[in-house]
């Protein structure tokens, strides 16, 4: 079976109703990311923080899957499916995909902060101030943020290098390490890029861009793929 690695980012759940980052009236129009997705801000104001995320994981339970997601299910039927994505909620795993690397963490998963190996599964939306690991302090969300080290990023490489085709789905490419895996696509890799904003890939052959949401241009690029295994 030909591997398929998809880099999924917050335009894949756009037609979802959540909302991306940096497109007009994004998550970064109305908050400041150094005070709701950084340590510092963290340390200066736990509150806010943990606002900000119960709010988007209250979205995000209100959320359902796409065509987009469900595009990407179907896809494991003729091909080796590995899902990188830049995205915290849970809609690739409630859609059924089945290998699936979320490289900035998961909303409804919390850690403890004197020892980031214990995490906790959140149910419901809120993680409140006061909610602690068994060790007895105070629990954060499990994501990483700005000026933190991306732990599944050896992980993602290795993969985005045993690549046959390479898809990059709704993202800027705006942020690194993650940006960064379509440079290691092999030579080899067919490309295709999925935004109705498409995002420069430099120094790459052999690359279809489709300038189409996610919900119609992903749907048209699996079908295609489909098609050509028996
Ligand atoms: N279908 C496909 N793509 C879409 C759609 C859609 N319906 N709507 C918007 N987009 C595209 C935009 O054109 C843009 O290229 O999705 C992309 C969203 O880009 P960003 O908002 O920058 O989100 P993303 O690339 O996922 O950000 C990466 O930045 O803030 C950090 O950690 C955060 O994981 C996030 C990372």
């Amino acid at each position: 079976m030909k591997h398929v690695v998809v880099l999924t980012g917050a335009g894949i759940s756009a037609e979802s109703g959540l909302k991306t980052f940096r497109d007009s009236d994004g998550l970064w129009e109305g908050y400041d990311i150094m005070e709701v997705a950084t340590p510092e801000g963290w340390r200066k104001n736990q509150e806010l923080v943990l606002d900000f995320y119960n709010m988007r994981r209250k979205a995000a339970m209100e959320a359902q899957p796409n065509a987009a997601h469900y595009a990407l299910v179907e896809l494991e039927s003729k091909y080796k499916v590995s899902i990188i994505t830049q995205n915290v909620d849970d809609l690739h795993d409630r859609a059924g995909s089945t290998n699936i690397i979320h490289l900035h963490g998961e909303l409804f998963k919390s850690r403890s902060t004197i020892n980031p190996r214990l995490t906790y599964r959140i149910n419901g939306w809120q993680l409140k101030q006061g909610d602690t690991c068994e060790k007895g302090s105070q629990l954060r969300p499990d994501i990483v943020w700005f000026g933190e080290a991306v732990p599944m990023m050896d992980l993602a490489l290795k993969i985005t290098k045993t690549a046959d085709i390479f898809m990059v789905i709704g993202t800027s490419l705006q942020v690194y390490p993650a940006a960064g895996l379509v440079d290691d696509v092999p030579e080899s890799s067919r490309i295709f890029v999925i935004d109705p904003n498409l995002p420069a890939i430099r120094n790459k052959e052999n690359v279809v861009q489709l300038s189409e949401k996610a919900g119609t241009g992903v749907v048209k690029i699996i079908q295609k793929l489909l098609s050509e295994v028996d």
